[in-house]
């Protein structure tokens, strides 16, 4: 049976919101499939536990929020499900002395997804098939909640500039297939974007800060702006701004890539870490409007 009725239950004062009373192993009603994506943009991340999903139920569901992208390029090459060129695989694993999939066990800094690009993914879902006893677990953080946390002082200063986004690194730190190191970070590879973005319907503004590593604010001699970053970063990710989701194998998360930035904690690398991820580019109504 399609389903059409869900209760919402937030989580954090900041962001999140755990989603019960539905199987997303059964098909979406276009009505349920809209009030999710709805309850995205208001709150930013959704947890659904206890899913028992395959990979096709993780493409079909997440194909309801907009079209989704291919696994990326990661430190290994492009690891994705067999079969599933859209499901990326996070994960420690090795078989037959070959990683399943990316990230290892260390931490991943604070980071929105690949903010690198002219249009940034929209989404991105992420569902638990191992979890290590200890450890691992993802914390997400409201952009919103970021840029009105700053000092008067630093939101005047920050208004108006742009930040370069640095597409030679990933999340783990590792290099992209094909970059080398930056070597001067006012001139090494990435995507201009305003610093502070404005939220088109509500008005609402957030920073757009991509990740730490590598970033330049352009027209600034690269030691002034990374002692701007670096306050600016001090104040946004400051802990009680974050949530932090605890993983269960059968979780699946959603999060808003545009308006958050998430982080993961190292777990030991002898325990095993399985999660399949799927991407979504743009929301479906803007890939409509566009299609139409
Ligand atoms: C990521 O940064 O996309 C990975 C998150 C996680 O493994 O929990």
């Amino acid at each position: 049976m399609p389903h059409s009725h869900f209760a919402i239950h937030p989580v954090s004062p900041t962001l999140g919101a755990e989603i019960s009373g539905i199987d997303l192993s059964q098909p979406l009603d276009p009505a349920a499939a809209a009030g999710l994506a709805g309850a995205l943009d208001r709150h930013l991340v959704l947890v659904f536990r206890g899913q028992t999903l395959s990979d096709a139920d993780l493409v079909r569901v997440s194909g309801h929020f907009g079209p989704l992208d291919k696994a990326p390029v990661t430190e290994h090459g492009r690891l994705h499900a067999p079969g599933f060129e859209e499901v990326y695989v996070i994960s420690n694993v090795t078989e037959n002395g070959r990683p399943i999939g990316a990230l290892g066990a260390g931490e991943s800094v604070w980071h929105a997804d690949m903010t690198y690009l002219e249009t940034p993914p929209y989404a991105s879902s992420l569902y638990a098939l191992e979890v290590p006893a200890e450890g691992g677990d993802t914390g997400f953080l409201s952009m919103f909640a970021a840029y009105d946390a700053l000092p008067a002082a630093l939101k005047r200063r920050a208004e108006g500039l742009s930040i370069k986004h640095d597409s030679t690194t990933n999340s783990g730190g590792y290099l992209r297939q094909g970059f080398a190191p930056p070597a001067d970070l006012a001139t090494s590879p990435g995507t201009v974007h305003p610093l502070v973005i404005t939220h088109p319907a509500t008005g609402a503004k957030a920073l757009l800060l991509g990740r730490r590593p590598h970033a330049y604010i352009p027209g600034l001699a690269v030691a002034d702006s990374e002692a701007l970053l670096d306050e600016i970063w001090a104040a946004a990710i400051r802990p009680e701004l974050a949530w932090h989701h605890r993983w269960r194998v059968g979780d699946l998360v959603m999060w808003d890539n545009r308006w958050t930035m998430h982080r993961r904690d190292p777990f030991p690398d002898d325990q095993r870490r399985r999660m399949h991820r799927t991407q979504i580019a743009v929301p479906a109504d803007a890939w409509n409007r566009s299609a139409a």
